[in-house]
């Protein structure tokens, strides 16, 4: 697929802030394209200059091949869902949905049934007479969402379309997205700064940090291959280990040396130089604990740790885990405890990790975090 949705080196400064920060994506037609970041990192301004409420310091950006970084917001087709919904009070959910039509001045006739359709689609037919006084969050949400489509935008913007929601309907509503997305089939581009949101929805994302990506790519790859400490920390759970290269092999793999743990070989994100600071990342599902020592852990990073603290989160545990001056973050299933009975605060235990699992990543200039 081509690129739909582009944003070419795009700058936006208010004063000596760079909201949004050489910004250079793509957005392919049709697929659901997650911006995920923390507060403040840019993602409103992004989808602000990508409606058109606002315009790049400099950069430019295309809509299927067209400039459309000067054209005014009413002559781009893109429509967008803010966060707090924006309906009219005094109009009913109907009346709200058609309004797009009602200002283009198409036929009463078309209207309705456009309306139709769209109640259709949200499933709201039951409520078409209500005011948004009347409605829940989730319904209101969904007002907006077809409030949007009902203008037959090629792209729809999202700006934290779930935020004001509580987790259970945030839960289905993220069904219900999903399910309007394969109806429609229209290009979605929504914000959010929920990592579980945007892996579960997205075909790719764009993880924002200060107004630059960070990285693009399938959720899968942003989780299992982060490139940068700071994906690896806001994408999914991890832990850093500080260590160092004591040696490169020919074929890009390294031998790392990080305290508490035996030295170990594993693949570098990218290549760096025999001495240089790491950070090594693993996740807390990747790190087996046991009570007594692994017996034929061929090829496994193996080493005691004390347990600090043990987290009870229902289905699992979450293990503090000190290895010499470094912490660790492991997760145990409840129903693997009989291998080896419970584990304890205080508890002396080993733990182990394929090196395979441990992502290796530039630590220059790194604090030590979490000791
Ligand atoms: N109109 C403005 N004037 C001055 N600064 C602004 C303006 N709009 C945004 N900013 C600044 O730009 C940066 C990015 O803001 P933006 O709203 O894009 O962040 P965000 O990623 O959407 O954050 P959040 O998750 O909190 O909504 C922030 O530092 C913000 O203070
Ligand atoms: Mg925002």
């Amino acid at each position: 697929m081509e690129a739909f949705l582009e944003f070419d080196d795009v700058t936006r400064s208010f004063g000596n802030v760079h909201a949004v920060d050489h910004v250079t994506l793509a957005v392919k037609k049709s697929e659901v394209f997650g911006l995920l970041g923390p507060s403040g990192c840019g993602k409103t301004t992004l989808l602000r200059l990508a409606a058109g409420f606002d315009r790049p310091s400099s950069g430019r950006i295309r809509l299927n091949g067209r400039d459309i970084t000067m054209l005014p917001p009413e002559k781009r087709p893109v429509n967008t869902v803010f966060q707090n919904y924006a309906l009219f009070p005094h109009l009913s959910v109907a009346e709200n949905i058609a309004f797009g039509l009602r200002v283009a001045g198409r036929p009463r006739s078309e209207i309705r049934a456009e309306v139709a359709c769209m109640l259709a689609l949200v499933q709201l037919e039951a409520h078409a007479g209500k005011k948004p006084l009347q409605l829940s969050g989730g319904q209101k949400q969904r007002v907006a969402i077809a409030r949007a489509l009902i203008n037959k935008p090629e792209v729809l913007l999202l700006d934290e379309p779930l935020a004001a929601l509580d987790l259970k309907l945030r839960q289905r509503m993220l069904m219900e997205l999903s399910r309007i997305h394969e109806e429609v089939g229209t290009t979605f581009v929504f914000v959010t700064h929920d990592q579980g949101e945007a892996m579960s929805l997205s075909d790719r994302i764009a993880v924002m940090n200060h107004g630059r990506v960070e990285q693009l790519g399938t959720p899968r790859e942003i989780y299992s291959t982060p490139r940068t400490s700071f994906v690896a920390s806001f994408v999914g759970d991890t832990s850093f280990l500080h260590g160092y290269i004591r040696a490169v092999s020919a074929t890009g793999g390294a031998v790392i040396e990080a305290v508490g743990l035996p030295a170990f070989e594993a693949a570098l994100q990218k290549p760096l130089a025999c001495g240089s600071e790491v950070l090594v990342s693993v996740r807390p599902e990747k790190i087996s604990v046991s009570a007594a020592p692994p017996a034929g852990h061929d090829g496994m990073v193996v080493a005691p740790a004390s347990v600090e603290d043990v987290i009870f989160l229902g289905p699992e545990s979450r293990y503090a885990l000190r290895l010499g001056t470094q912490r660790l973050w492991a997760l145990r299933l409840h129903d693997r405890d009989h291998d080896s009975g419970p584990i304890c605060k205080g508890q002396e235990v080993w733990v182990q990790f394929a090196p395979e699992d441990a992502l290796v990543l530039d630590g220059t200039g790194v604090a030590p975090r979490g000791l």
